[in-house]
């Protein structure tokens, strides 16, 4: 498959899966966070989807296309290992997580921290959206949609407990 093809394939499955959620996230109180802003689009496509709900973005910088830039109160500058410590505590409705770099050996090193990060970010029922896999005992698969390839990109729900 061309990269162009995988690149369509990956944005096509982050919207299809957000979009068949909104309402499940809707329902629950809670921010939304954004793990990696970069151009932002996914950011605005989440302001649309919940126009009412604080959406923060986390990302190295803020570089993202100047309609789709987070305030600065709602812009978290660093390392999400590092900046999330501060979310810890499970608050947020939905993390989406668009950090995976196609580079198995740095996809590695993410995942030695990130199902951790977003477990402990959600709050109970809540919802996580990733195009890495997240095994977490706390993370429960949520069936694939039809439209995304079997291991393109992957929805859990925390457990409901706390
Ligand atoms: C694939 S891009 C996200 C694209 C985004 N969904 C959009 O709509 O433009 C990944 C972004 O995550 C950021 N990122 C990746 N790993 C990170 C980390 N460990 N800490 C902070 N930012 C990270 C990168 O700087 C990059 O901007």
């Amino acid at each position: 498959m061309s990269r162009l093809d995988s690149f369509i394939r990956r944005l096509s499955a982050q919207r299809d899966i957000l979009n068949e959620i909104r309402d499940q996230v809707a329902a629950l109180p809670g921010d939304i966070l954004e793990l990696g802003l970069g151009n932002g689009r996914t950011f605005d496509h989440l302001r649309e989807l919940f126009p009412d709900r604080r959406v923060i973005a986390f990302d190295r910088m803020a570089r993202s296309f100047q309609a789709s830039t987070p305030d600065p109160s709602n812009m978290v500058v660093g390392e999400i290992r590092d900046t999330i410590l501060d979310f810890m505590g499970g608050n947020a409705a939905l993390v989406h997580a668009d950090i995976g770099t196609g580079h198995d050996d740095l996809d590695a090193i993410t995942l030695t921290w990130l199902p951790d990060s977003v477990a402990g970010a959600l709050a109970p029922g809540g919802f996580a959206v990733s195009g890495l896999p997240l095994e977490h005992p706390k993370l429960v698969a949520l069936p694939g949609l039809d439209s995304v390839p079997s291991g393109r990109y992957f929805h859990y729900r925390r457990i409901a407990v706390s």
